[in-house]
């Protein structure tokens, strides 16, 4: 991760450009009934944000020591049934909420998304804990496609489709990669350049700061 991408990550669901619908969707489900003892399945192009979101919903709901954020190699068996066993009591501290962040979820085992299948039913784990699942456009086809029916899976959770394509959101990432390029003093260039630099990274946010962290801006 570049220097830059990480020191303007989103710390609030507002941080998050271009996708406000995504936002609006959290923010009514956070006031009605809230957060917790839910399942979200966030799904979008490389660098749209969605690990951002996770960590900002976990932020939300849970205190620091109560949130887990694996990538899918990591998130075994025996990771998931220690979770499980965690699950049996609220964590200590005033939010009291467990938060599992699984991202690059498209690479999860078979067995661990029918032991999850299970796992999410139990009362305690939707007393006790959210769960957040992050994963590429592209992985997301690659696991409907084969491996195992993901819809059982899906069914519990909340899927959250971030924004990917249209002229508008090209022009909101280009305005913030030139924002960001102007406080760093690695800007020189019109925006009709950062239109392009973004069309060019494919609406990867992290991968146009590091282009411009790269002096590619500079006059
Ligand atoms: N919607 C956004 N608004 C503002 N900044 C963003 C947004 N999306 C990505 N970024 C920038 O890109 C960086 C990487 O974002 P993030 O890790 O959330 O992407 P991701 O969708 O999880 O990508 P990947 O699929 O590669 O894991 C952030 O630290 C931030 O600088
Ligand atoms: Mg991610």
């Amino acid at each position: 991760m570049s220097h830059l991408a990480e020191k303007y990550r989103p710390q609030t669901f507002d941080d998050l450009v271009g996708q406000s619908k995504i936002v609006n969707r959290i923010k009514f489900m956070r006031d009605r009934g809230g957060l917790r003892g839910r399942v979200f399945w966030l799904v979008g192009n490389s660098g749209s944000g969605k690990t951002s979101a996770a960590r900002i919903i976990a932020n939300d709901i849970a205190d620091s020591w109560a949130i887990q954020e694996l990538d899918a190699q990591e998130f075994t068996l025996d990771a998931v049934r220690q979770f499980e066993r965690m699950c049996s009591s609220k964590p200590i501290g005033e939010k009291g909420c467990h938060v599992f962040i699984c991202n690059e979820s498209h690479r999860l085992s078979d067995r661990v998304v029918s032991r999850l299948q299970t796992v999410l039913e139990e009362p305690c784990v939707q007393r006790n804990s959210t769960w957040i699942f992050t994963t590429t456009i592209a992985g997301q086809t690659s696991l409907f496609a084969d491996k195992f029916d993901a819809c059982p899976f899906l069914s519990r959770a909340t899927v959250l489709e971030f924004e990917s394509r249209g002229e508008q959101l090209v022009l909101d990432y280009a305005c913030h990669v030139r924002k960001i390029a102007q406080a760093e003093g690695c800007d020189g260039q019109p925006i009709d350049r950062y239109i392009d630099l973004i069309k060019t990274c494919k609406l990867n946010l992290r991968q146009a700061l590091m282009a411009v962290e790269s002096g590619c801006m500079l006059s």
